[in-house]
């Protein structure tokens, strides 16, 4: 039976294009069901509706970056009423609570642009730069309750080559998180 995913994304969308590819090439026996943005001109919005995908803006009520739990709990309602199996956070800028995380235990999953435990947070890519790391990489990992804390699923290296900006940098850990995304969707799949 094809699996249920929900993506939640506030921005570009390119990763959640890689889940889109993925199913299209066979690689991933699963259907989007749902695509949601906290923020209504989210580029993420209009792939979803170019594929025919169910996309919808959370209204967060105007915070930043605070993720309301009744907000939260709508979403899990939400999400449980259209038989979503699993949720892919896919360049999602707010932090998953309890509501989310205990209407989907382990069922929850999310992308950043490092090797966790280096470098959470936000601009992961500019962290490692100032670090100085010689090398750096993106990973996929069950959400917690912390800040890209949860359990590592999988991991891909990125060099830091002389002369990267933090564009080139970011692209170049891109092309490896659309390659990952999928294929770590299929391992915690293949653990449900
Ligand atoms: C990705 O690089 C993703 O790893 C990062 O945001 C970008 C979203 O790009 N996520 C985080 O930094 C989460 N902490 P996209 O919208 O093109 O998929």
């Amino acid at each position: 039976m094809s699996l249920r995913l929900a993506v939640l994304g506030s921005g570009s969308g390119s990763n959640c294009q890689s889940i889109f590819n993925a199913i299209d090439d066979g690689r991933l026996d699963a259907e989007v069901a749902i695509v949601l943005s906290d923020h209504e001109d989210a580029f993420i919005l209009e792939r979803a509706r170019k594929r025919g995908v169910r996309a919808e803006v959370m209204d967060c009520g105007g915070y930043k970056n605070k993720f309301p739990l009744e907000v939260q709990e709508a979403v899990a309602r939400q999400l449980r009423e259209l038989k979503v199996d699993l949720v892919c956070l896919a360049g999602f800028m707010r932090l998953v609570k309890e509501p989310l995380l205990r209407a989907f235990p382990n069922r929850i999953l999310n992308i950043h642009p490092a090797l966790l435990p280096q470098f959470p947070g936000v601009e992961a890519w500019t962290q490692a730069l100032q670090a100085g790391a010689k090398q750096t990489g993106c990973t996929v990992h069950y959400v917690d309750a912390g800040m890209d804390s949860g359990e590592i699923i999988m991991q891909a290296y990125v060099p830091v080559l002389p002369g990267d900006t933090p564009q080139s940098l970011h692209a170049r850990i891109q092309v490896q998180e659309h390659i990952l995304y999928p294929a770590a969707i299929l391992s915690a799949v293949s653990r449900l």
